[in-house]
């Protein structure tokens, strides 16, 4: 069994090879996902909202994501696990070098800030330390309330023009990941094209180079809430090991996401 690294990552979307993932939070259920083959699992600040039943996640803390990844590393053997940096713990170098630092000795093989070309120094400055970088783009909730709510984002041309450029400079400063979260999917397409590194899409249409869901609304179990981009793969299969290997064959084979779960 060959673990999963930011290079293989890389040679999958070479390959044309779409790349699987989900978030995790705790040892259990990483270890489920490890085993039916999920490439990669983030544990995101989503932790916030669908364990913590927070309203954001903004008042998630470097401790939290901490916690589970230390869970979620325990439990895997071969998948990339990346963690969230949250709200405001990327705000100076100072605490960002030390809360990286946090993260990756609790089992990250990577972290995951949200923002664009503002982030330039950040980067690299975390690229020369030793800490790979995973951006995020789009509707990044930790700015919920600079857009005034969950909002599909890059809709007008000139959005898009500038989230194109904002993942160029992401990727010019040296992350090797970037998330692109609920834009069209024709924008999802442009900035996987654009790009060297793999773009994994949730909300972002099928022709990112992988794709990722919260783990809830995967399993049909968040509160009160069910996003457009997601689908209830427990429902389909009534087996939540089922469900998994399910959402990765239709990932796979570009099944999902189809229309329904897209934006224009
Ligand atoms: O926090 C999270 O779970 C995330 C995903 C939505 C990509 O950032």
């Amino acid at each position: 069994m060959k673990k999963v690294t930011v290079s293989s990552l890389l040679k999958k979307k070479q390959a044309g090879e779409k790349i699987t993932s989900l978030t995790a939070y705790d040892a259990s259920f990483a270890k489920m996902f490890d085993e039916q083959g999920i490439d990669a699992m983030l544990i995101g600040d989503s932790l916030g909202m669908v364990l913590q039943g927070q309203d954001d996640t903004l008042p998630v803390t470097v401790d939290d994501v901490a916690y589970h990844t230390r869970s979620v590393r325990r439990g895997t053997s071969r998948a990339f696990v990346l963690a969230d940096m949250p709200f405001m713990s990327y705000a100076t170098p100072e605490q960002t070098y030390a809360n990286a630092a946090t993260l990756m000795a609790a089992g990250a093989s990577m972290v995951k800030l949200e923002g664009g070309s503002w982030l330039g120094d950040t980067i690299s400055g975390l690229n020369q330390r030793g800490v790979p970088v995973c951006g995020h783009l789009g509707l990044t909730p930790q700015s919920v309330h600079v857009f005034g709510g969950f909002k599909v984002q890059g809709r007008e041309a000139s959005q898009a023009e500038h989230l194109l450029a904002e993942a160029q400079a992401l990727e010019k400063a040296g992350i090797q990941l970037l998330v692109l979260e609920c834009v069209p999917s024709s924008l999802g397409k442009t900035i996987s094209e654009a790009l060297t590194i793999p773009v994994i899409g949730i909300g972002a249409g099928k022709d990112t180079d992988g794709q990722i869901l919260v783990m809830h609304d995967m399993f049909g179990i968040s509160a009160n809430y069910m996003p457009k981009f997601s689908k209830n793969y427990l429902k389909e299969t009534g087996d939540m090991r089922e469900a998994v290997s399910k959402y990765i064959s239709e990932v796979q084979d570009g099944t999902f996401p189809s229309a329904e779960h897209s934006f224009e």
